[in-house]
């Protein structure tokens, strides 16, 4: 396995064949790959990652039907896990356990056609609502991920349904609306555990407007301990809803101490997990934590399917920090718009560092105590 002789032009010729091939990483596993390509190559994390006894119950298990009992109670769990963890799973949330067998399924089956029915959708276009690649910013990135994705944009519009793959054309749309009206319920105790009227987040500040659904399928691994299923990342998203199989491998950062913690799988749960957005929105309150996938030589593939509640790109309407109280508590961060956020957020890629960092504001990084910025702007409430 080479790993440091490769000049730029040669890794981006590899890369490119890689690409062309429009297989995958699962066109390497099926060709019998026994070793994992230069590209794939991550260096080692130094972090450690804590035993699984250890961090038993740190990701909070939710039950939502209790939220019809007794409100606060879950209002004040969900406010815990988004201002400690980042992270939280979700039983009981509306969302049918056969649907979510069948989205699994359905992500497994399109992945395991023939490459002729699924070279019709390999792009990297991003006007194509609808796009199945192996590492959304491969040529950009330092190091490819063992995963391979179908991006689908289902909100605001849909895409026509014969732009999906008829493998998972209706469970995907089905799948979709059954999230959908979990983040309702979603937005409205996030909203409430700021202390916003229950519609805000959702209805009145747009965080539902766009939702992108990225169905990744992870190959077993042949050296799965010298590459990545999904490499550490926070998610450009407000919020996250993710559904994953029983194979394992999310691993979200936590500290103090700083270390990686398994999201296990647990039965008929989701998980949901804090995004960029609402990081700044909520003004730094709640945290957007990141996150990996672990590669594992298991029996068989994983596959899980995320949902990114995130801003309608179309919408020029700009987010800024929700400052509630007339300013008592300094905006950090500065206003942005789905333009601008979007167009940082893909030209970065996967490459470790956090995308809210760039709309931070100087004076409150710099500072223990932040002060109120000059620029007016900052205080907009969405
Ligand atoms: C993501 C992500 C985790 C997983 O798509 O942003 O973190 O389990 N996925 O696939
Ligand atoms: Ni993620």
């Amino acid at each position: 396995m080479a790993t440091v002789s490769v000049s730029g032009s040669d890794r981006l010729r590899d890369l490119q064949a890689f690409d062309d091939s429009k297989a995958g990483v699962k066109g390497l596993v099926d060709a019998g790959v026994t070793s994992v390509p230069y590209f794939f190559c991550h260096p080692l994390d130094p972090l450690p990652v804590a035993a699984p006894s250890e961090d038993d119950d740190i990701i909070p298990v939710i039950d939502l039907k209790k939220a019809d009992i007794d409100r606060g109670h879950v209002v004040a769990e969900v406010r815990a896990a988004a201002e400690l963890v980042g992270f939280f799973q979700v039983v009981n949330h509306g969302v049918p356990g056969e649907l979510m067998e069948e989205m699994l399924a359905a992500v497994r089956r399109f992945n395991e056609e023939p490459l002729e029915a699924k070279v019709p959708y390999y792009t990297r276009d991003n006007a194509r609502k609808v796009r199945f690649n192996s590492n959304f910013d491969l040529f950009r990135s330092p190091a490819a991920n063992w995963r391979d994705t179908l991006f689908m944009e289902m909100a605001p519009e849909e895409p026509s349904p014969e732009e999906i793959p008829a493998a998972c054309r209706d469970v995907a749309v089905e799948y979709t609306a059954a999230v959908r009206g979990l983040g309702e319920r979603l937005f409205e105790l996030l909203s409430e555990a700021l202390g916003l009227p229950a519609r805000h987040l959702g209805s009145d500040a747009g965080c539902m407007d766009g939702l992108s659904m990225a169905a990744h399928y992870y190959p077993a691994c042949p050296e799965p301990e010298a590459t990545m299923g999904t490499s550490q990342h926070s998610d450009p998203s407000f919020l996250t809803v993710l559904l994953q199989d029983a194979s394992g491998g999310l691993q979200a950062l936590l500290e103090p101490p700083r270390r990686w913690v398994d999201v296990p799988p647990v039965a008929g749960a989701l998980v949901v997990n804090v995004g960029d957005l609402l990081q700044l929105v909520s003004n730094d309150r709640f945290r957007s934590v990141e996150h990996r996938v672990v590669a594992t030589s298991g029996a068989g593939p994983r596959v899980s399917v995320a949902c990114f509640f995130r801003l309608d790109y179309s919408s020029t309407r700009s987010y800024g920090p929700i400052v509630a109280d007339g300013g008592a508590r300094a905006a950090v961060y500065r206003s942005t718009t789905a333009a601008e956020f979007l167009a940082h957020y893909n030209g970065k890629g996967l490459d470790g560092r956090s995308a809210l960092d760039h709309f931070r504001l100087a004076a409150a990084s710099n500072s223990s105590t932040p002060e109120r910025a000059a620029d007016g702007r900052t205080y907009v409430a969405i």
